[in-house]
Order: C-alpha cells, then sequence, then structure tokens
C-alpha cells in the first residue's frame, strides 16, 4: 500500500529566522500524525537550519533543485552530495519554474533524475502541461513524454516520485478538478506500469498547483493522488498543518 506524502515547496520564501519559525511550527503542528510522509523543501540557505529544526523528527528534508556533477567548475550549482551532507534526503526535479526561468529541458532532468538515484537522494520529478497544451488537448502526449524522457535509462523506480503540477494551476488558485488531476495521475501510471511492471503500484504520485485545506479532501480521495507538492499554501503553519490532516483522515 501506497502511504502518502505531503511536500511543501517554499520555493524563494523566508529567511533562516523565517524559516526556523515555520519548521517548528509544522513540526509541533502534526506531532502524532501518522501513515504518510511529511517533507519540507525551504531555499539551498535556510536548509541546514530547517534540517537542525527538524532532525529525528517524522519530517524530511528537500532540495529544490540538484545539479547533476558531483563536483567542478560549475558556478552557483549543488551537488546531491552536498545535499546529502547538510541532511537532504529527497530533491526536488524539473519544476514548471526551472523549466521556464531557467531553461531546464526534458535532458536534463533525465541526468539530474539519474544522478540522485546514485547519489543516494530521492528525486521528487515534476511533470505538467501548460493552459495552452491543455486546450490544444494535448495534455497526454506531453506528460507522457516528459515521464518517458525523465526516467530513461533508470532500471529502478523504488525511490522516486512523480509530481503532477499542471503549469496552469501553479500559483494562479486554478486547479485542477479531482477528475482530471486523476485522470494524468492514472495515465502517468499506466506509462511507469509499461516500463516497470508491477511495481509502479508503489510509486508515489503527488498533485501540485493550488493546493489549499479546501480542495484537499476531494483530491486525496482519488486512487492515484498520493499526496501533494504544495507552493503558497506551505508557506503558512495553519495551511500547511490542516492540508497534512485532512489528508491522514482520508488516505
Ligand atoms: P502553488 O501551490 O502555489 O500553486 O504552487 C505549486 C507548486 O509549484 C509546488 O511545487
Amino acid at each position: 500500500m501506497r502511504r502518502w506524502m505531503i511536500a511543501g515547496n517554499w520555493k524563494m520564501h523566508n529567511t533562516i529566522n523565517d524559516a526556523i519559525a515555520l519548521a517548528k511550527a509544522i513540526k509541533e503542528g502534526t506531532q502524532g500524525v501518522t501513515g504518510g510522509e511529511i517533507i519540507l523543501a525551504p531555499p539551498f540557505t535556510a536548509l541546514q537550519s530547517v534540517y537542525e529544526t527538524i532532525k529525528g523528527s517524522h519530517i524530511s528534508l528537500a532540495a529544490q533543485n540538484m545539479f547533476y556533477e558531483d563536483k567542478g567548475a560549475f558556478t552557483g550549482e549543488v551537488a546531491p552530495s552536498m545535499l546529502k551532507d547538510i541532511g537532504c534526503t529527497y530533491a526536488i526535479i524539473g519544476h514548471s519554474e526551472r523549466r521556464k526561468y531557467f531553461h531546464e529541458t526534458d535532458d536534463t532532468v533525465n541526468l539530474k533524475t539519474r544522478k540522485s538515484i546514485v547519489a543516494g537522494i530521492k528525486p521528487i520529478v515534476c511533470v505538467g502541461e501548460t493552459e495552452d497544451e491543455r486546450e490544444k488537448g494535448v495534455t497526454e502526449f506531453v506528460v507522457g513524454i516528459q515521464v518517458k524522457k525523465a526516467l530513461y535509462g533508470i532500471d529502478k523506480i523504488d525511490d522516486i516520485v512523480i509530481a503532477y503540477e499542471p503549469v496552469w494551476a501553479i500559483g494562479t488558485g486554478k486547479n485542477a478538478t479531482p477528475i482530471e488531476a486523476e485522470e494524468v495521475h492514472r495515465f502517468i501510471r499506466n506509462i511507469v506500469g509499461d516500463i516497470y511492471g508491477d511495481v509502479c503500484k508503489n510509486t508515489k504520485i503527488l498533485y501540485g498547483g493550488s493546493v489549499t485545506p479546501d480542495n484537499i479532501s476531494e483530491l486525496i480521495g482519488m486512487e492515484d493522488i498520493d499526496g501533494a507538492l504544495v507552493g503558497g499554501a506551505s508557506l503558512k503553519s495553519e495551511g500547511f498543518i490542516g492540508i497534512i490532516r485532512k489528508t491522514s483522515e482520508k488516505k
């Protein structure tokens, strides 16, 4: 059985002090919640402080990005071994904002995903169509290519999490209906199943895009939605705790 997972992507928000306060509030507010996994992805500058705050607790740490080389002359980049060193279990890879603003491609997403596995960092691989692509009816075509390319050359799916984040739903307040989201989640699970066989039943697929405490219950009620990658609503402890509690009640 798949355990639920709720991850908070803080994006480029929070100073070290803000990050510590938020992580502490989330840790305290989710004591005793069981059956799933809670992940915080602060900016690089706050990784260490958040790690110290959640160390030994029920919460895991993620980076929002990583590079696909171990070391070298790559100014501004961070290696997976460095993320391990600072206490990260996960790294978000190929978020649509990285694809849009930093020109990441399906090829770099694949390089990063492969590297993360080798380095012992579990990847949360993001895929999703734009509004234009959805309107043109090519959602499955686009998402299918993103998933297949991300997983190309990887022989084990075990530690990979996939996040379906329709680009038009990110930070817009518009979210996919539970049925729309479930259709794409099922489609992704089938693709993973075609590549990896029955083990795909254990693969976690998260939904992301304007998730709030008000819409999480319906989303999480769908069979192939195993959790959420939350942006805006993860920046306030009450909202994020609400999402976690509602998920744990439903899954
Ligand atoms: P919002 O929840 O703010 O729409 O962001 C979603 C997201 O991009 C998470 O990675």
